[in-house]
């Protein structure tokens, strides 16, 4: 190799073994290699060379250029391996350290949202129960939001709901804004072999506003699918929900015969208050709180269910409605104005999980 092309390997070489990082690797490749690069300016002096000596010193530019661009990537891994190490050095995690401080009490504190902080409780009080939690679309096909539910076409509960509906989809149903959280029974059951023991919380919606009703809402469902279930575990359930979730060990509890196209028989639930002090659990005054019933067996032969083999109950309340009667809050409206004064006010700490310790 000729002198001009051993200092320019050295000189290549002593640059890598100084880049310290990517860019700079970059910069020592452009300069080499590049499009102006000494390395190419000497290959494109190759014709200059005189043509008996141009095939050996061809050879010799080539054979550099080789090794060069082997260097060039020898450099790249360990810098790659280096700049790997420094993020994993960087982003290590110290297990040991103390928990965040506790945010400061006063007008920098948030708050969990009065609906959050009640499907915290719902949660907590069905899971000590065994009850699991289901999901499903807010945009429920007509089947699955009616129909399964033994709701037939035409069937006066449609109109009942104030449904909203979707534009038509190819099978020429509209798609509808699920008017209750009813549906997700039906999904449960389809895609889960009894037994079944569910809370399902979301938001569900109805073409109706004013101070106690809101287009948008949420609701609690429950669904509990098993042999031998009765009347008697409905009432038991739902009894001691609603004494743990108030609070009230011996809330006044009734069950009244009402109608849902997807329970037989079927059961309104209201609890004992003072109509007109609003306390909860004296007064000889009745509240309708919830509905629910047994499981209307059409409805789990739809899911594929045998109603001769599997029985169930199934209930739905309104989680506003149980939220403002726990807190005493008077209108509905504020749960969706994000006027941070009214989260202040009736907004759970945050950092002060829901458990069944506290009494919930
Ligand atoms: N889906 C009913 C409603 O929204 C409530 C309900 C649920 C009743 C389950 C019975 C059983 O009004």
């Amino acid at each position: 190799m000729t002198d001009d092309l051993a200092s320019l390997q050295a000189e290549t070489e002593a640059a890598l073994a100084a880049a310290g990082d990517l860019r700079a690797l970059e910069a020592v490749r452009v300069g080499t290699l590049g499009k102006s690069g000494s390395l190419t300016a000497l290959l494109k002096g190759l014709g200059q060379v005189p043509a008996e000596q141009r095939k050996e010193r061809g050879a010799a530019l080539n054979r550099l250029k080789g090794a060069l661009e082997a260097a060039i990537e020898a450099r790249r891994v360990e810098l790659d391996a280096a700049a790997l190490e420094a993020r994993l050095a960087a982003e290590r995690l110290d297990v040991t350290l103390p928990p965040r401080p506790f945010p400061p009490a006063g007008p920098e504190a948030g708050a969990i949202h009065p609906i959050g902080r009640t499907v915290e409780e719902l949660t907590a009080i069905f899971g000590a129960m065994g009850f699991g939690v289901a999901e499903g679309p807010d945009i429920e096909g007509d089947w699955f939001n009616f129909g399964a539910l033994n709701i037939p076409d035409h069937h006066p509960a449609r109109q009942d709901h104030d449904t909203f509906y979707l534009p038509a989809g190819p099978d020429g149903r509209r798609p509808v804004l699920r008017t209750h959280t009813s549906p997700v029974q039906i999904r449960t059951m389809l895609s889960q072999e009894p037994p079944v023991r569910v809370i399902v919380p979301g938001r569900t919606y109805r073409a109706d506003h004013d101070a106690t009703h809101s287009p948008m809402f949420h609701q609690v469902e429950g669904l509990v699918i098993d042999r031998g279930i009765t009347l008697g575990h409905l009432k038991g359930c739902l009894i001691d929900f609603l004494r743990a979730f108030f609070g009230i060990s011996d809330l006044p509890v009734r069950f009244r015969a009402s109608y849902f196209p997807f329970t037989e028989p079927s059961m309104e639930v209201d609890i004992g208050w003072n109509r007109k002090t609003g306390e909860l659990g004296k007064g000889g005054d009745w509240l309708e709180i919830l509905g629910s019933g047994m499981v209307h067996p059409k409805v789990l032969a739809n899911c594929g269910i045998d109603p001769r083999e599997w029985q169930g109950f199934a209930f739905g309340m309104g989680i506003e409605r149980i939220t403002m009667l726990k807190h005493g809050i008077p209108d509905l409206r504020p749960f969706y104005e994000s006027d941070v004064r009214w989260l202040r006010h009736y907004g759970a700490p945050v950092l002060s999980p829901a458990n069944l310790v506290e009494g919930v």
